[in-house]
């Protein structure tokens, strides 16, 4: 494309004021084209329900409304096949599109624009964007839960440490961990849902902040664009941002969660742990240490996070001193709304890939894990518990056992039955099965608990839901 130099005349984008070009440097500075062409489908889309509009409230004749909706689809097919690449003068895709419809239709082209500004046609543009977008990561949501669904079901009687502080606390089923994560991001699923509902209002129509004098159909627009609703207020319309912004708190919430389960794997995948095998399709090696069988994909993750973070820090920081109604900051909604979508998809389709079929649970591993340690000492205390010893005491007697099994390297299991009746006279021999690490998560069945009981409702309950929607 040709860069116009500082004393060419400007391009015919802007009105006559202008006597000289913009400087190249500034032309540069200024265009979004090299990043909001991402919009180009979502503005076709819109053109056409605005030329639509223009024609049958008579603002054009329906002949012209015509000519443009298949100016318009006549440019989207050549941007489909690669024949339409505007570059960095059209400044901007709705420019672009403009001036490449004058192109095609001559100075029909030129009436597109009438009872229109940019500001509402970008408005609704990344409104059309997000929705569509929101949808997709809504069913790579469903499909990641999926895989976590399938995989509890396997894994019910898989036992699990389940830790507080990082230090072993009480054992659990694997399934039960799983299910965690199926809950988060079903929070996560819902909540996207919710705030489609406010991205899927119509700005088209606010004009450039206060509206139009043409007789135009703002209702028509947006029932043709199937959006749920019109902005009351056109100044709102237009400079409107908050949409953005809880998508990117919901971006966030889901990055928040992909990392916390990414954090798991990468410390489950160290030979300190070893709980799970990564498998060769979704681990890499080391260029210098031939034994290393690195964790990437769950590492990228962790640290794509906080790119999305960003954005959403970014966007709020945009925002807050924006005075009304449209200001050219606006421009830098669009960067940090596209890094994020593609960085929630790429993240979410990776964890699906590696949750299906990246890493293998060590099961044996796994559960021999779970005789190792004091862990169940809390089942210690609730047993002389509902022996009628008070808590606190019976937790303090435990405290005691636990210590003088360290001094004598042994585990409770370990204690015989004398050694048990000495501790205290309540102690009987099915102390034995009170303590053993699969009765241990059985007997948690309080409703949401561990037990295998509440692990099957879990999983049934988690069914109903995934198959909502
Ligand atoms: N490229 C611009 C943006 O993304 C389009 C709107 C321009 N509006 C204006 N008044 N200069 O925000």
């Amino acid at each position: 494309m040709s860069q116009q130099s500082s004393e060419s005349k400007p391009s015919q984008t802007w009105s006559q004021r202008f006597e000289t070009a913009l400087h190249p440097a500034i032309a540069q500075f200024n265009a979004s084209i090299g990043f909001d062409i991402e919009l180009i489908e979502y503005d076709l889309t819109g053109s056409q329900a605005h030329a639509k509009m223009l024609a049958k409230t008579g603002i054009i004749s329906a002949e012209e409304g015509d000519q443009l909706v298949n100016g318009l689809e006549q440019i989207r097919q050549e941007y489909r096949q690669g024949q339409f690449q505007p570059g960095i003068d059209a400044e901007d895709v709705h420019f672009a599109v403009e001036r490449r419809l004058t192109e095609i239709l001559g100075d029909v082209g030129k009436k597109l624009h009438t009872a229109r500004s940019r500001n509402d046609q970008v408005g609704t543009d990344t409104r059309l964007y997000l929705r569509a977008q929101i949808q997709e990561i809504r069913h790579q949501i469903r499909d990641f839960q999926g895989v976590l669904l399938g995989l509890a079901e396997q894994h019910v009687k898989t036992l699990i440490p389940g830790y507080t502080h990082l230090q072993r606390a009480q054992p659990i089923s694997l399934a039960h961990h799983l299910l965690a994560y199926f809950e988060m991001t079903q929070r996560d699923w819902t909540r996207l849902g919710e705030i489609y509902q406010r991205v899927n209002v119509s700005p088209l129509g606010s004009g450039a902040l206060a509206g139009t004098t043409f007789p135009i159909d703002r209702h028509y627009t947006a029932e043709l664009l199937e959006f749920g609703g019109l902005y009351e207020n056109s100044l709102d319309g237009v400079s409107d941002r908050d949409f953005a912004i809880e998508f990117l708190c919901a971006a966030s919430l889901i990055m928040v969660h992909l990392s916390r389960l990414s954090e798991e794997v990468i410390f489950w995948a160290s030979q300190e742990f070893s709980f799970v095998t990564l498998k060769d399709s979704c681990a890499t090696g080391s260029s210098i240490m031939p034994q290393k069988k690195n964790p990437d994909v769950p590492e990228l993750v962790r640290g794509k996070t906080g790119r999305v973070f960003g954005h959403l820090q970014g966007m709020l920081v945009l925002m807050k001193g924006l005075p009304l109604a449209y200001n050219k900051d606006l421009q830098e909604d669009k960067e940090a709304l596209f890094d994020s979508v593609n960085t929630v998809k790429a993240c979410l389709e990776a964890m699906t890939i590696l949750f299906q079929e990246g890493l293998e649970f060590r099961t044996a591993r796994l559960n021999e894990a779970v005789t190792e340690d004091f862990s169940n000492a809390t089942d210690v205390a609730d047993y002389l518990a509902a022996k009628g010893v008070p808590f606190r005491e019976a937790y303090n007697l435990v405290g005691k056992v636990v210590r003088s099994c360290l001094a004598a390297n042994k585990l409770l299991k370990d204690l015989t039955l004398a050694e048990w009746k000495e501790l205290h006279p309540a102690f009987e021999s099915d102390i034995y099965d009170a303590i053993a690490p699969a009765q241990v998560v059985a007997a948690r069945n309080s409703f949401g608990g561990t037990g295998f009981e509440q692990i099957n409702r879990a999983i049934a309950s988690a069914k109903q839901r995934f198959q909502q929607g």
